[in-house]
């Protein structure tokens, strides 16, 4: 399109149809207000209510209801797995018209394997870019209403079928009518009431989880609350995911990640429900044959995607903060494309330290100096005994492996825990929210990426980078010098509960570990 000789300020495909250049991105001005002004919609939606949105309340609970009562009379007797999967499915269905609040739990449960029975994370995978889509009349009048312009004037190519269809929007693939290939992701009419309403009933039900139930408070439902509201409500406004994508760009090339790629989004096709942007395609992260077969070595995708993660919170304060399968493919030359970029994590200056703080005293395994970066973190009281949590928590015993305890002791002692942790003010801070769900993510991708490789050695892999990259910056962000500094592997062992003389783990054996913890959980808990 264009022929400056600029760098372009971000990390895209090595050839793509149009250059990037900031100042004349049309879209691009005056989104500071736009991003003030959804900001300011949070506090009025969030605040709290004595009465639910009740039609909608009442929609949600007929349709989980329905999906129960149906299970209930079908499978619920046919044997444990037939059970679990048509559960599973009726849930799946339920969710899917339910729309996307519960389409975005979905895609989280989608990432939670070892934490949520397999048969439920299965089905929800289908949430992640296959709920179904729009009409392509609804299609057409949203890209026209918001571009003013006939379809056919502005694509000289639309397909009618979508690529993907996912909880917000759909993505079609086009070729705009100067030739270049592209794809519109287009925001399904209804979202933005529907997740209104949604709001306000989470906002409802959210004070009176954190009373009821004593491990729901530990997850701070009136902060995720919040926290979806403000990811959400940011979400439904094409142009800000848009200067999201660049900020993400400009990080990965600030770092000098090659590992990953953005879409560039068009210099002049995004409005609020319609963006144009690059097509990319590779292989979905489950693909792990594929991949291989194409030479790519999947170890080391995730291991990148992983360092570029944590590099872009603890060291610039921005990160993608929306991961999962669906939100990601591994190109023919084994670069991860980034997308959906409507939810971006941003740390404040002094919540980034403490987050840097807080993996730094993990890696060499200071105790006194994590439970304080906690605390600054928000995961504590600031007037909560750290020596009680310590002790609570057994830091300077030798560990227990759970895996090693019967059903009932692991009720017990996770109720101790639990009791102590909330006795402190123990709550999920809303900076570490996006960081945990993207954890969830990796675990399970390094578990299908990454299966064999041994945590200890991919730890020291990591903690290296940052020491032999980012030395000088963490020594002048907190004092502490990584590659002065030697990385102690207890920590590592002990929050995965393994005992000391374990000297090697896979993501494999995480997992399995992780499953006979739930399961043996889920026995006691039904006895
Ligand atoms: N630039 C792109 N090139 C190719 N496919 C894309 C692109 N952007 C999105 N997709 C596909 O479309 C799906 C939905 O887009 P996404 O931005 O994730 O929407 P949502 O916010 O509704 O999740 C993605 O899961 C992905 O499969
Ligand atoms: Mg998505």
């Amino acid at each position: 399109m264009t022929t400056s000789h600029q760098p372009e300020p971000g990390v895209f495909s090595d050839h793509g149809p149009w250059r990037i250049e900031i100042d004349r991105l049309a879209w691009a001005r005056g989104l500071e207000a736009l991003r003030a002004a959804s900001r300011a919609e949070v506090a009025p939606l969030v605040k709290p209510r004595t009465l639910p949105p009740l039609r909608r309340f009442l929609e949600a609970s007929l349709r989980v209801g329905g999906a129960l009562l149906g299970w209930g009379l079908h499978e619920r007797r046919r044997g444990d797995s037939e059970s679990a999967a048509g559960l599973s499915r009726r849930l799946r269905l339920a969710f899917e018209r339910l729309g996307p609040a519960y389409i975005k739990l979905a895609q989280i449960v989608s990432s939670g394997r070892g934490l949520f029975p397999p048969e439920l994370v299965e089905e929800f995978k289908r949430c992640r870019d296959q709920v179904p889509p729009e009409p392509f009349e609804t299609v057409r009048r949203v890209v026209e209403e918001d571009l003013g312009a006939p379809l056919e004037q502005v694509f000289a190519r639309f397909d009618r079928e979508p690529l993907a269809a996912a909880s917000i929007a759909q993505v079609h693939a086009a070729v705009l009518a100067s030739g270049e290939e592209v794809v519109v992701k287009v925001q399904r009419p209804q979202v933005e009431q529907q997740v209104r309403l949604d709001i306000a009933a989470m906002a409802w039900i959210a004070p009176r989880l954190v009373g009821r139930i004593p491990v729901a408070a530990l997850a701070n439902p009136p902060a995720l609350v919040e926290l979806f509201a403000e990811t959400i409500i940011e979400e439904l406004d094409f142009r800000l995911e848009a200067e999201n994508m660049l900020d993400i760009a400009r990080v990965l090339q600030e770092a000098g990640q090659r590992a990953i790629i953005v879409p560039r989004p068009h210099p002049e096709l995004v409005t609020r429900r319609v963006l144009v942007m690059e097509r990319l395609s590779g292989f979905s992260t489950d693909d792990v044959e594929g991949m291989r077969g194409a030479g790519i070595d999947t170890a080391e995708v995730v291991r990148s995607l992983y360092i570029a993660f944590i590099e872009g919170a603890i060291i610039y304060g921005v990160f993608h903060g929306d991961l999962h399968g669906g939100n990601l493919v591994v190109t023919t030359e084994g670069r991860v494309a980034l997308f959906d970029h409507g939810i971006t994590g941003r740390l404040e200056p002094k919540q980034r330290l403490a987050f840097l703080r807080l993996l730094m005293t993990g890696a060499v395994n200071d105790i006194r100096g994590q439970l304080e970066a906690f605390r600054d973190i928000g995961a504590l009281d600031d007037s909560a005994d750290l020596e009680a949590v310590a002790r609570l928590l057994r830091v300077d015993e030798p560990v227990r492996d759970p895996t090693r305890m019967s059903g009932e002791e692991l009720v017990r002692e996770l109720q101790t825990v639990v009791k102590g942790l909330l006795a402190q003010g123990a709550r999920l801070p809303k900076p570490l929210m996006l960081y945990v769900k993207g954890m969830l993510f990796f675990d399970g991708a390094m578990a299908t990426m990454a299966p064999d490789v041994d945590l200890f050695q991919e730890l020291a892999r990591i903690y290296g980078y940052f020491a032999a990259n980012h030395a000088e910056r963490i020594r002048a962000d907190i004092g502490f010098d990584p590659s002065q500094a030697h990385l102690d592997p207890r920590g590592l062992r002990a929050s995965l509960g393994l005992e000391a003389d374990v000297e090697t783990i896979t993501p494999a054996e995480l997992l399995r570990r992780r499953e006979t913890i739930r399961e043996r959980l889920e026995k006691a808990g039904s006895e």
